[in-house]
C-alpha cells in the first residue's frame, strides 16, 4: 500500500515536472536563431573590465541593442571602436558636460560604422569613412584613418588615436579598442575654427616598430580634475535618461 502511493506520488512528480519543462524548453530555443546565437556587443565588451563606461553609454542610447539588431539584418557587417574607462577619465573638463542630450547620442553613434572593417582594409580605406552619427542637416560625421609603417591610426580631426587591439575581428563584426574617445569635430565648429583633417605628415617615424607602446600613458594627471569630469558626464547622461523618461 505504502509502495502503490510511492508511484503515484513519484507519477504526480514526474507529470507535474514534465508540464513544467515543457514551456521552458521551448523558451529557451526561441531566441537562438543561429548555431552561435545572435552577436551580443555588450557580452563582448564585458569579457574585458575596462568598457564599463562605453557600455553604460551603448546601454542608455539604445545603440547597444541597435548594433545587435542591425547585424542581425544587414549583410555589411558593423565596426565598432570601444573607448577605454581611461578614455573618458582623460577627457579635458568640460568636454562631455557642455554637450547637448542630442550631442550625447551623436558622440555614441560616432564610434560606431556600418560596415565591417578588418584592420588590413582600415590601412588603405578612402577617407572620409562613414559612421553612424549624423548631424542636423543629415551630414554624416565621418571618420579618418591613416597607416604608416603597419602602424594605423585613426583620428576625427581633433582626436588622433593608434588603433592596435581588437577586440572582435571576425565578420560581420569588429571591435577595436581606443585609448581617447573620438571627438566629432562637428561638435566644436560652431564655437571654434576646425582643426583639418590629418595630413598624414607626422614626421615621428621612430615608433613604427611597437604599436602597443602609447596604451599605458595618463597625460592629463590630476585625479580630482578627473573625478569632477566623471561625476558631470553620468550626471549629464542621467539628465539625459530623465530627459528620454518624460
Ligand atoms: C547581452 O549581454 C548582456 C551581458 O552579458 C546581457 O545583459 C543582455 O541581456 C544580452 N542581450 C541579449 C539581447 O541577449
Ligand atoms: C541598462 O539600462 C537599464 C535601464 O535603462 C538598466 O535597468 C540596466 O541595468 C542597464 N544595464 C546595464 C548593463 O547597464
Ligand atoms: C534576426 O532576423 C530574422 C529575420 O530577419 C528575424 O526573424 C529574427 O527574429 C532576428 N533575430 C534577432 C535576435 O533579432
Ligand atoms: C563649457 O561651457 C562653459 C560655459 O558655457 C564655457 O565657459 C567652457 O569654455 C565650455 N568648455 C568647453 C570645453 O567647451
Ligand atoms: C598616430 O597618432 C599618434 C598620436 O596619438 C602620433 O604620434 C602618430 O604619429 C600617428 N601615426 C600616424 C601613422 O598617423
Ligand atoms: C589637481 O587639481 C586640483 C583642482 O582641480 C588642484 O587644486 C591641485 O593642485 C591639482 N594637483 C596637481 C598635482 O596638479
Amino acid at each position: 500500500m505504502a509502495s502503490s502511493s510511492l508511484i503515484l506520488l513519484s507519477l504526480t512528480i514526474l507529470v507535474t515536472s514534465s508540464l513544467l519543462l515543457i514551456p521552458t524548453v521551448t523558451a529557451q530555443s526561441a531566441p537562438a536563431p543561429g548555431p552561435s546565437g545572435p552577436i551580443n556587443i555588450t557580452a563582448i565588451l564585458e569579457k574585458s573590465s575596462q568598457y564599463n563606461f562605453f557600455i553604460r553609454l551603448l546601454n542608455q542610447t539604445q545603440a547597444g541593442d541597435q548594433i545587435n539588431n542591425q547585424l542581425n539584418n544587414s549583410h555589411e557587417g558593423m565596426t565598432v571602436f570601444a573607448p577605454t574607462d581611461n578614455a573618458f577619465n582623460n577627457l579635458p573638463s568640460g568636454a562631455l558636460n557642455n554637450l547637448t542630450e542630442q550631442q550625447h547620442v551623436q558622440l555614441v553613434q560616432y564610434h560606431i560604422c556600418p560596415k565591417y572593417y578588418s584592420l588590413d582594409s582600415l590601412l588603405t580605406v578612402s577617407n572620409p569613412v562613414r559612421t553612424q552619427a549624423t548631424g542636423q542637416d543629415g551630414g554624416v560625421f565621418g571618420l579618418y584613418f591613416t597607416g604608416q609603417a603597419n602602424q594605423l591610426n585613426v583620428s576625427t580631426g581633433i582626436v588622433d588615436v593608434p588603433i592596435y587591439n581588437a577586440l572582435r575581428k571576425d565578420f560581420p563584426l569588429a571591435v577595436y579598442q581606443v585609448d581617447r574617445v573620438l571627438l566629432p569635430k562637428e561638435f566644436y565648429e560652431a564655437k571654434a575654427p576646425a582643426a583639418s583633417p590629418p595630413s598624414g605628415r607626422s614626421g615621428a617615424a621612430a615608433d613604427s616598430g611597437d604599436a602597443r607602446a602609447p596604451a599605458t600613458g595618463n597625460p592629463a594627471g590630476n585625479g580630482s580634475g578627473k573625478m569632477n569630469v566623471g561625476l558631470g558626464f553620468i550626471s549629464g547622461i542621467w539628465l539625459f535618461c530623465m530627459g528620454l523618461l518624460i
